[in-house]
């Protein structure tokens, strides 16, 4: 393993959007991150003497914990700054703060309230910006999705996933990378809370080149006949306020057992995916969540194993000198 890690197709210099990783290197970092898993917990140290900071400006369980124990076990030196009580930029300037920032870590991973904070420090670092959540997207969680329907579907391509709820960060990520890898994705919600229409055209048109589709649905009946049912909180972190609304309006998707019976295809019981936090008795009931089919704690392990590829291949293949030309 360690010998092919780094080669295959140039990896981009950031990953501010999982639309910036078409099937080419989606399987590339796919393949690498089974690689990485069967390897566990002995991974070659291909991040040996890099140093990674992490950014976060909202709370977190697994991408915190799956980046930091990860990287090390890679050989890297993980930093973790918490911005949790002052945003990116508050203090100083996006650009003072990229700047600094990276002439001491080879690498930025950031969980922002607003995108636009990670657009900007990527247009001024000379180093790999990441992001590990922003209200836009969550790429990292996709890349680990993708990896756990892999695995258990033993294919993506026709698999068919519904995606039941809120059309948000991790539901555009998830169409955006499913849709480059020849899955049948349905996004099934109330039609206040559908994806971005950029998003939805732009994995629309991922999935027509890859010979899957992409559809949203707003009767909660429509995840009949699906390989894989998936769900995230409805009150996302930073729309706390629109709580009661929220609840109100997405009642009728809940994924109950009924719900997942009523969802088979041929008979068979899909599996249950969530990136987690879970919100249990909100957007699924414990019978489901803790049911024989739910993947959730393959995808939160799986995170480690993705990132790890991800880092691997970027800091490996092509990130840009860092003695390069200031923009
Ligand atoms: N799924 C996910 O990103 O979890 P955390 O918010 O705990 O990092
Ligand atoms: N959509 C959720 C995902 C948490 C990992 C949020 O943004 O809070």
């Amino acid at each position: 393993m360690p010998e092919t890690a780094t080669s295959g197709p140039v990896m981009p210099r950031t990953l501010l959007s999982s639309a910036q990783l078409d099937a080419e290197r989606l399987v590339a970092l796919l393949d690498l991150a089974d690689r990485m898993r069967e390897a566990w917990p002995a991974p070659p140290r291909m991040l040996d003497g890099k140093a990674i900071a992490l950014v976060f400006e909202k709370p977190s369980l697994r991408t915190r914990i799956s980046f930091e124990i990860g990287l090390t076990r890679l050989g890297a030196h993980v930093v973790y700054l918490d911005q949790g009580e002052s945003p990116i930029g508050d203090r100083e300037s996006v650009r003072d703060f990229t700047r600094t920032l990276e002439r001491y870590a080879d690498a930025i991973i950031a969980r922002v309230r607003r995108h636009s904070v990670l657009e900007e420090m990527s247009l001024c670092a000379r180093v790999p910006i990441i992001n590990a959540l922003s209200d836009a997207e969550h790429p990292c969680q996709a890349l680990a999705d993708a990896m756990t329907i892999r695995a258990a579907c033993g294919r993506l391509s026709g698999v068919k996933v519904a995606y039941i709820g809120d059309g948000n960060n991790v539901c555009h990520s998830l169409l955006l990378t499913l849709g480059a890898l020849g899955a049948c994705v349905t996004v099934v919600g109330p039609s206040a809370y559908t994806p971005e229409p950029s998003v939805l055209t732009l994995a629309r048109e991922r999935a027509l080149a890859s010979g899957g589709s992409v559809a949203l649905e707003f009767d909660p009946d429509a995840i009949a006949g699906h390989d894989v049912i998936y769900t995230d909180t409805w009150v996302s972190m930073g729309s706390e306020n629109e709580r009661d609304e929220r609840v109100e309006a997405f009642q009728r998707y809940r994924v109950s057992e009924a719900a997942m019976t009523r969802a088979a295809r041929d008979g068979k019981v899909p599996f249950f995916m969530h990136c987690l936090p879970a919100f249990r008795g909100v957007e699924v009931d414990n019978a489901v969540i803790d049911g024989p089919t739910s993947l959730v704690y393959e995808q939160a392990e799986n995170r480690m194993h993705a990132q790890n590829a991800l880092l691997t291949m970027m800091l490996g293949t092509s990130a840009e000198p860092k003695n390069g030309a200031h923009p």
